[in-house]
């Protein structure tokens, strides 16, 4: 006899808890007839007691995949692949595309003199440059110079391409993209620009050089985009903040010193669903096992170190990528005496935060929970 609620059941109160019987196996047939099925069979399975993250910790070695990245230029143009990228595809999330969660990511490189097709689309996009030299990128007209460890963002449905001008050196970077997100939400929307580029309409650079001091804003600024107006944040700017902070500041025990790339309009992260940081870890410094809700993607942007994800050990250097799913122990751990080490990170928080769905635990808080018979600190709150 086929077993139905059974195949979810908990012996606890207020939770789904139903005996199978011949009754009950016969009322069940009669639901499926009529498209529809009882809630007490799948409610334990879909309403898990906390978050059950498929995808895996994982990391990509970056001395791994170069090679390859830079071999798919030989194979393939800019102009036939739309996009000429290397993705990270998360052994759980096989079927969306994702590298953690809901985030897409991949390595993309360009020649000298090449440059994507212009295009738009409802995902919002970041990259985190790695090496190379002579890369830009165009924004709604915005052109940009992008220089090893910069980050950029272009956020969604903004007119984007990007290439290497003719003086420059192969490029690698980073991407980063929610297209999985916007796919599950049944909201992407893909258009391409009726030129194969876009023309600069302000001065080079005139973004980020418009937002160069930290404090100040120009006068003039009239900005109602719910994104960065920097667009582009160097990594001097960044480490340079990163290295005061450190003159100023013990840093925090889960974290290290972090500084978050802002919208300095309004304070927020740098686009409406996906946001970044730098963290740094000082020498030797091991940062205190904790979790979150949200999906963050790593890029190791100096030194050297490993991680602990979910009880297993990932060692890492310069330019190699890892994930951390939502709900995850985690450790950092710098392993140079003498040097600090910096990750960069990208994430899904934006949305955490709006939707009232950050939840975060210390492994102490959850050692606390487990006395009192609960499976995380979620429960049993005020
Ligand atoms: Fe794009």
């Amino acid at each position: 006899m086929e077993k139905k609620a059974e195949d979810n059941f908990e012996d606890q109160y207020g939770r789904a808890g139903v005996r199978d019987t011949p009754q009950l196996l016969e009322y069940y047939s009669k639901l499926k007839a009529l498209n529809t099925d009882a809630l007490w069979t799948i409610a334990n399975a879909i309403e898990p007691w906390e978050p059950k993250p498929t995808s895996i910790p994982m990391l990509w070695k970056y001395k791994d995949l170069r090679e390859l990245v830079i071999q798919s230029a030989d194979l393939v143009k800019p102009e036939e692949a739309g996009r000429r990228v290397v993705y990270f595809a998360n052994k759980g999330r096989t079927e969306t595309g994702a590298c953690v969660g809901w985030l897409y990511s991949g390595l993309q490189t360009m020649r000298p003199g090449e440059f994507t097709p212009a295009h738009r689309h409802m995902a919002s996009a970041l990259r985190f440059i790695m090496e190379g030299k002579g890369a830009y990128t165009v924004v709604n007209g915005h052109k940009i110079d992008l220089n090893a460890r910069d980050f950029v963002i272009t956020p969604n449905d903004c007119w984007h391409d990007h290439g290497v001008y003719e003086d420059g050196e192969q490029c690698i970077w980073q991407d980063g993209l929610d297209i999985p997100l916007m796919n599950t939400l049944d909201c992407n929307f893909y258009d391409v620009y009726p030129k194969p580029a876009q023309s600069a309409k302000y001065p080079l650079n005139d973004m980020p050089l418009s937002h160069a001091g930290s404090g100040v804003l120009p006068d003039k600024l009239n900005w109602e985009n719910d994104y960065s107006p920097i667009m582009r944040f160097s990594f001097e700017n960044t480490y340079n903040a990163l290295k005061d902070l450190d003159k100023v500041s013990k840093g925090d025990k889960y974290g290290g010193h972090t500084v978050r790339y802002i919208n300095p309009t309004n304070g927020g992260h740098v686009m409406a669903t996906m946001g970044g940081y730098m963290q740094m870890l000082r020498n030797s410094e091991s940062t205190t096992s904790y979790r979150r809700t949200g999906s963050y993607v790593f890029q190791v942007a100096k030194g050297k170190g490993y991680s602990i994800i979910g009880g297993k050990r990932f060692d890492w250097e310069e330019k190699d990528v890892f994930v951390i799913p939502s709900w995850t122990f985690f450790t950092h751990h710098n392993l140079d005496d003498n040097d600090d080490a910096c990750l960069f990170c990208f994430n899904d928080l934006p949305i955490m935060e709006k939707l009232g769905l950050y939840f975060e635990e210390s492994y102490a808080e959850y050692e606390e929970a487990l006395k009192k018979g609960y499976k995380s600190s979620y429960q049993g709150r005020d």
